[in-house]
């Protein structure tokens, strides 16, 4: 007969498969820094492929961004004297372009110790080799977070918004980009909404972002076809982005304040985060590159 399993026992399993998953991450994204740092012709300073922004426009300039920092920039927004956090900071590149937006301070935290040293060499905001589950920061500290094409790697992705909510200022902003799986995303918004956040946009920029990769050309990059294929293959490019194209997934950047606590759904919040499901599973389904406001009086929860 088999002994039933404590509710220690089971806790601690978790906190063990969820502390395995995240280090398999972190070491694969040390071999990723690692093989740019080494192969690459030149610095790289993003690991996202980002947005095309012709049909997009550009916030703070005339002149076209390049894609990722475009990306970034969509997820900033204004912070002209803020003090932003960049979650899964990657290289540096977020930290870097919020600076160039007139940031007061730019902190990224990144898992992996390659990613974090190279942001830091190459003086991208200030580095911090940490783990977006445990954020380090004091509360209600930060204006703007951002997290770009990182949350899929989340082993405890509601623990992480929660932690976002908490640094926040009572007036800060979310700004939140990743690769969903469409007919999920719902589901992600209600996790949001769940975590304390309200939701001011969704902006579905699906086919820019697969415009940009189509557009991007890793043989230059790494000086060789075959080298191109290994970065390709790491970062398992090609399955994304024909994910993309496909439908299946859709490329959004969600744009979230921090709202009312909701430790335990209220029947408000509840019938929110349907309407909240509507809008932005519609959103999401017209891969129109396009802000799609959501007014917030139909979602807070108020
Ligand atoms: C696709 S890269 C994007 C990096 C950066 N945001 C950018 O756009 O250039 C995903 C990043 O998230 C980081 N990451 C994954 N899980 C993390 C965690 N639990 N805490 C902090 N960073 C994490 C990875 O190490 C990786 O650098």
């Amino acid at each position: 007969m088999t002994r039933p399993t404590s509710a220690i026992e089971h806790t601690s399993r978790r906190a063990r498969a969820l502390a395995a998953a995240t280090a398999t991450v972190r070491a694969s994204y040390e071999v990723l820094n690692t093989f740019i740092d080494t192969y690459a012709r030149n610095d790289i300073g993003f690991l996202n492929d980002g947005v095309v922004t012709d049909d997009l426009g550009s916030r703070s300039s005339n002149t076209p961004l390049p894609p990722s920092a475009a990306l970034y920039e969509l997820a900033l927004g204004d912070c002209t004297g803020l003090d932003t956090l960049d979650v899964g900071s990657g290289r540096g590149g977020g930290a870097a372009v919020a600076l160039g937006l007139g940031a007061r301070r730019a902190v990224g935290v990144e898992l992996a110790f390659a990613g974090a040293s190279a942001a830091l060499r190459e003086n991208r905001g200030l580095a911090v080799n940490g783990d977006a589950h445990a954020l380090g920061v004091r509360e209600a500290s930060i204006d703007v977070v951002t997290c770009v094409e990182s949350s899929q790697f989340y082993s405890d992705l509601p623990a992480v918004l929660r932690e976002i909510r908490r640094i926040l200022r009572p007036n800060g902003r979310f700004g939140y980009a990743d690769i969903f799986l469409a007919s999920a995303f719902p589901a992600y918004t209600t996790t949001l909404v769940a975590a304390g956040f309200t939701i001011k946009g969704v902006n579905d920029v699906t086919t820019a972002a697969v415009a940009a990769f189509a557009r991007r050309d890793l043989t230059r990059e790494f000086h060789s076809p075959a080298r191109a294929a290994i970065e390709q293959q790491i970062a398992g490019l090609t399955q994304l982005h024909r994910q993309l194209r496909s439908g299946r997934y859709c490329y959004v950047v969600i744009d979230a304040r921090p709202g009312p606590p909701a430790r335990h759904a209220s029947p408000e919040v509840t019938r929110a985060a349907a309407l909240v499901r509507l809008l932005a599973g519609a959103s999401c389904r017209s891969s129109a590159a396009r802000f799609t406001p959501l007014g917030t009086d139909h979602i807070d929860g108020r």
